[in-house]
């Protein structure tokens, strides 16, 4: 499968087979999240793999507002972005770019003034900048996942204050999203697309 049938193909699943999805499909899944580009390299994912069946039943209840089709899944990712790690990351990129002298001085001092816009950022922005990062993992998640024969739908609904707690999620991090995924039980038709016309400005 070719990456333009994978984009086309993919679908938000909601009902899924009872057949777990195996050890390997979940690696290919997480390489595929590990390889997604970053500003300055940061790499602010991080996962919290559900598989438990009681941890996904309690998932699929009040903590995404209700969303009951969510217990049918067989795994969650409980997707993260690591606020802290974010910045320090961040930082780390921009002295290895000083240090090894390849960047010329202009464009060196814009990526720090841009590190630095986002250290004086209020958490709102930071994690909206973060939470931008890691969307590119999942998105990347979900497109391999078509091509292993799985189904995904991103889950922004949800609780994540309680979510946290139930599953020990550390402070720093923001739950910037959950993915469902499972073998699909549903073969669903493309959901309504705006025109080409309506999503270029003039
Ligand atoms: C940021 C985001 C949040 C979403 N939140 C939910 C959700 O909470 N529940 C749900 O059933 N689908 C959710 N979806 C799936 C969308 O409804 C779906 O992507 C859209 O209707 C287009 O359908 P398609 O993914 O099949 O192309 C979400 C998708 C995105 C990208």
């Amino acid at each position: 499968m070719d990456v333009v049938q994978a984009i086309s193909k993919r679908r938000s699943i909601r009902k899924f087979l009872d057949k777990d999805v195996a050890g390997d499909e979940i690696d290919l899944l997480l390489e595929a999240a590990r390889l997604a580009p970053s500003g300055l390299n940061a790499q602010p994912w991080r996962f919290r793999i559900i598989q438990n069946k009681d941890d996904i039943t309690w998932l699929s209840r009040e903590a995404v507002k209700g969303q009951r089709w969510v217990g049918g899944a067989n795994i969650i990712f409980v997707c993260c972005a690591d606020l802290t790690r974010y910045l320090e990351d961040a930082g780390a990129s921009v002295r290895f770019l000083r240090d090894s002298g390849v960047l010329p001085p202009e464009m060196l001092a814009g990526i720090e003034e841009y590190l630095q816009k986002a250290r004086d950022a209020s958490s709102e922005l930071l994690r909206g900048a973060a939470a931008a990062n890691c969307s590119i993992a999942i998105t990347q998640i979900m497109l391999q996942a078509v091509e292993l024969g799985l189904g995904t739908c991103w889950i922004g609904m949800y609780d994540e204050e309680a979510i946290k707690e139930k599953f020990n999620i550390p402070e720093q991090m923001a739950v910037v999203a959950l993915l469902a995924a499972g073998y699909p039980a549903e073969n669903p038709g493309p959901r309504p697309r705006k025109s080409r016309e309506e999503i270029i400005l003039p």
